[in-house]
């Protein structure tokens, strides 16, 4: 009996599909389908599926050609399968024509011509809204414009920005589709506006955008004031318009995995948080703040919004030179937070519990890993995700879920934490000004 392997993400089945189904089919006796599974999409950059892995399988399953459906869960499987499953040919399309000659070791490898005119991508660009983002910005360190080419139904398509040299090298680097000659333009032609400049023009960019009913992503913090803050989640609220913070983290598998494991009682009781971040290479004023976002965020997150003391001490020098040093006292637990714009400090997260410690190096905002460490044995266990990019669509992906569902609130960064981060520094802002 030959026995045939054939893989696939088979959204929105089509008939590009089942035709290869069938010709895969006709190679042996038993055909195998691999369909990927969500990790593994999402691993892979893959963001743009549309259907769940339970909807593809029956889809395959109802051509009739399958004998046998798998789930292909990480790169690399496809050798242990064609042992395993004693595969004499594998086919795939002729659009991964060469990708896979390596396999030829294993077994036959067949690439069959591809059914034309018609794909899952095509099919979601027809069938699905398309959301057209505008960026206004005062410096052309731009996080997104790429990262939404690999998420459906987004697409940056204007820009805006008062600086014409800022602007030239924007457009040299990403060749945007519309340079808009006013924000009021800007909002008019944008679904959702990214609103990625200074702290100082951020509150009046965000709150002109949500009055004209727009979703909004934003570097935070939005502003240092928690009155005006609340105003703008109160639009938001009132318009039926996203309102959400550039912070990627949330949105990556090993954060959540590292929330649950802190959360869960994994660590015991949490001691201690102990978190730096600096940047040496950005040359801007009140920097810190932004970079202090995302330690208060994972504090909050793990010990609460319910500390009984908060003190701080910012230095600033000249040349943007500053260094803040943050400590709040719980209850039961000490968190640390230190944050230097241009002086060097070891950036590090460290979760100390009665029963383990989890620390993620380096840049741990946009870290794939981190290590668990328990005391009673000298194993380190590390725990990894894949994820490509800079993370931004991962952000788009949960934003696009949030708008297909019509829920407006975020699952990654809560109200209340937003508000909690806004007020803290609102308690520095003021002292420093
Ligand atoms: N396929 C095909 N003809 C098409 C589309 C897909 O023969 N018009 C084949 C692919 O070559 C592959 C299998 O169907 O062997 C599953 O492809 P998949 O990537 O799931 O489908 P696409 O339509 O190519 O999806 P996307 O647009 O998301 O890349």
């Amino acid at each position: 009996m030959k026995r045939v392997i054939t893989y696939g993400t088979f959204d929105l089945f089509h008939k590009g599909h089942y035709n290869i189904l069938k010709r895969a089919k006709k190679y042996g006796d038993y055909l195998i389908v691999g369909v990927t599974g969500e990790t593994y999409d999402i691993g892979r950059g893959k963001l743009n599926v549309h259907d769940s892995l339970a909807t593809r399988i029956e889809n395959v399953k109802n051509t009739g050609f399958a004998d046998e459906i798998i789930v292909e869960e990480y790169i690399g499987q496809k050798i242990g399968d064609i042992i395993k499953y004693d595969i004499d040919s594998f086919v795939i399309g002729d659009d991964w024509k060469g990708k896979f000659d390596h396999l030829s070791r294993y077994c036959n490898v067949v690439y069959l011509e591809r059914t034309k005119g018609i794909s899952s991508t095509q099919i979601r660009e027809d069938r699905f809204d398309q959301y057209n983002i505008g960026i206004v910005f005062d410096s052309d360190d731009n996080q997104l414009t790429n990262e939404s080419k690999l998420v459906n139904n987004f697409c940056v398509k204007n820009i805006f920005c008062k600086d014409e040299k800022i602007l030239d090298n924007f457009q040299e680097k990403y060749h945007v589709e519309n340079i808009c000659e006013s924000y009021e333009q800007l909002i008019e032609y944008s679904d959702i506006i990214f609103v990625r400049c200074s702290i100082e023009q951020r509150f009046d960019y965000i709150i002109r955008a949500l009055n004209s009913k727009k979703h909004v992503i934003y570097d935070p913090p939005a502003t240092f004031n928690s009155e005006q803050y609340k105003l703008l989640l109160k639009l938001a609220k009132e318009n039926n318009v996203i309102l959400i913070e550039n912070i990627k983290m949330v949105y990556i598998h090993i954060f959540n995995q590292l929330l649950w494991m802190a959360q869960g009682g994994f660590l015991g009781e949490i001691l201690s948080i102990n978190c730096s971040v600096s940047k040496n290479d950005v040359n801007r004023s009140n920097l810190f703040y932004e970079l202090s976002t995302s330690s208060i965020l994972v504090m909050l997150k793990v010990m609460g919004l319910d500390y009984k003391k908060f003190e701080y001490q910012v230095t600033k020098y000249k040349n943007n030179i500053e260094f803040a040093t943050m400590n709040f006292a719980y209850p039961k637990g000490y968190a640390t937070i230190n944050v230097g714009n241009k002086v060097r400090v070891d950036n590090q997260l460290e979760i100390i519990g009665t029963e383990g410690t989890i620390r993620m190096r380096g840049d741990w905002w946009r870290s794939k890993n981190f290590e668990l460490h328990t005391p009673n044995s000298n194993d380190i266990q590390v725990y990894n995700t894949n994820f490509e990019g800079n993370g931004f669509k991962y952000l788009l992906k949960a934003m696009l879920s949030m708008l297909s569902n019509n829920n407006i609130r975020s699952m990654g960064v809560f109200e209340d934490e937003s508000i909690k981060i806004v007020e803290i520094l609102e308690q520095v802002s003021n002292e420093i000004y």
